[in-house]
């Protein structure tokens, strides 16, 4: 009874997400980010799968892939105090939280600085978004800065197999 409604829960993300890149395939973010936003923290979203985090950083786990059409949604464990590089996409991304608190940094690059700096963060809760597209300067970070695990949901328009070469562009 568990697992069928794990399954329903996740295809249900699946399928709206996969409307939502019909309905806006030219810049799909916003429109997968609400799509995504409305399935996120659904309790039922991971039940029957297994994801577990991983002591020395964040993980992912593919949740699903569309690897004809180039996008995948992965599952992100973040123990307390774990947190992403400061990167941007050279793909569009979406991302909802499903279970705790992430903090999500934005920067922006001088042309002299060795480093981008801060200029706004936000918190993300459970049913949050946060989107964007393919851009090398639209720079941020996730972290977890809270006490406990934190799970989001994250859509990429790229294969798995791309996420660990070709999705971010890293700066430190
Ligand atoms: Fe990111």
């Amino acid at each position: 009874m568990n697992m069928i409604a794990a399954r329903s829960s996740l295809d249900a993300m699946v399928a709206a997400i996969t409307a939502a890149l019909h309905a806006a395939p030219a810049e799909p973010s916003a429109a997968v980010a609400e799509a995504l936003g409305a399935h996120a923290a659904d309790p039922l979203l991971l039940l029957g799968r297994d994801c577990p985090c991983r002591a020395e950083t964040y993980i992912r786990h593919l949740l699903h892939e569309d690897a004809e059409q180039g996008w995948a949604v992965a599952a992100l464990i973040w123990r307390p105090g774990q947190m992403s590089p400061i990167h941007a996409h050279k793909a569009w991304c979406a991302v909802g939280v499903h279970r705790g608190v992430l903090t999500e940094t934005f920067y922006t690059l001088h042309p002299h600085d060795e480093a981008p700096r801060p200029t706004a963060t936000a918190q993300r809760r459970p049913g949050d978004t946060s989107h964007g597209p393919a851009q090398p300067d639209a720079i941020h970070r996730l972290a977890n800065l809270g006490t406990e695990t934190a799970i989001s949901i994250h859509a990429y328009g790229l294969p798995y197999s791309r996420f660990c070469t070709d999705l971010n562009r890293v700066f430190c």
